[in-house]
């Protein structure tokens, strides 16, 4: 027959007093015998060689978790026909985005508050900015912006300590990815559209609650960086689509502009889609970015999990620095 769980079981003093200060020793070394980093161990990813402080991309564990998520609420795929996809719309207010459009413009035009408190609500902001319409400007899907930031981030081994800069950052799709990991101050970008900038700074920043990180965006389009202050060198400049759609000379005066705003050794440019403004002045190309001081250093085709098409980056350094 098993004997029953001892109640109390005795243990002499000495022996307690042994395994306390066994304990407390462990305690205090442990700290020195972590690795050395600011951030719990679960928090680092791994970009290449270097340690990135919070996980940027989604793991393979992550997406199974999602994948058994799914699983797990019996969701079904999604449906292929527009009209079964709008089949599962229920709920309250099942009423598309045009029409919720229409409903803002019929009764409030802004937002549901009446007071002007000390928040964002105080603002006035249009309904096409409340149901989203700016996620649509420049085509493809919205969240690619988010799939843009986990490439380029560990490209460069981004720290939030960093500074980041982008040409025509447009409606922040890319943008408020950066502004959310980067510390205060840290993101700049020059964008020559008005609609774009009203969507950014009326809507994006603060409904995604990233006003305290103060970016700094400016509206221009003769890529004039001097107003981005004189002393600051930048870790990564970025162009998203962009390049691709500025006459070549203006580009080659942005790229010198550029070069002389970009930290030597670390710092890098990034160009996405083509280099059309390169190819077609052809083997001129390599003397004319070593005269305003570019080194090329190759391209990157990024496939993704949120993007409905791959895209090729260009990565650039300064010349031999
Ligand atoms: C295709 S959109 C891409 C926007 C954003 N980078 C993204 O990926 O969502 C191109 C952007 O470049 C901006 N742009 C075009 N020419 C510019 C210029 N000369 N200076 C600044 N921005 C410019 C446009 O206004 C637009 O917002």
């Amino acid at each position: 027959m098993a004997s029953p769980p001892a109640k109390g079981v005795k243990v002499p003093a000495l022996v307690l007093l042994a395994s306390a200060s066994a304990a407390l020793l462990l305690f205090l070394l442990l700290p020195s015998l972590a690795p050395s980093s600011s951030c719990p161990a679960s928090y680092l990813a791994a970009a290449g060689d270097q340690q990135m402080p919070y996980q940027i991309a989604p793991s393979a564990d992550d997406v199974n978790w999602l994948r058994s998520q799914i699983h797990m609420n019996s969701l079904p795929d999604p449906s292929n026909t527009p009209g079964a996809w709008h089949s599962l719309r229920k709920g309250i207010n099942p009423r598309t985005r045009s029409q919720q459009l229409e409903d803002l413009l019929k009764f409030k035009g802004i937002s549901h508050y009446e007071d002007a408190g000390l928040n964002h609500t105080e603002l006035p902001c249009p309904g096409e900015l409340l149901v989203e319409e700016h996620h649509s400007n420049y085509g493809e899907p919205w969240a690619g912006g988010r799939d843009v930031f986990e490439f380029l981030a560990p490209a460069v081994s981004l720290q939030p300590s960093d500074l980041v800069l982008e040409v025509g950052c447009g409606t922040l799709r890319v943008g408020v990815h950066f502004i959310r990991y980067l510390d205060p101050g840290h993101f700049s970008c020059l964008e020559r559209d008005e609609l774009s900038l009203i969507a950014a700074l009326r809507y994006e920043l603060p409904s995604q609650g990233l006003l305290h990180k103060r970016p700094l965006i400016l509206k221009g389009d003769d890529m004039d960086f001097s107003r981005f202050g004189v002393d600051n060198s930048y870790d990564l400049i970025y162009a998203s689509a962009v390049f691709l759609h500025i006459p070549d000379q203006l580009v080659w005066v942005g790229l010198e502009r550029l070069t002389f705003k970009l930290k030597p050794i670390k710092g890098r440019i990034f160009i996405s889609h083509n280099i059309k403004f390169c190819w077609r002045i052809k083997e001129e190309c390599p003397r004319r970015l070593e005269r305003i001081g570019l080194g090329y250093i190759g391209n990157h085709t990024h496939d993704s999990l949120l993007f409905n098409h791959y895209e090729i980056w260009y990565e650039f350094r300064k010349h031999g620095k």
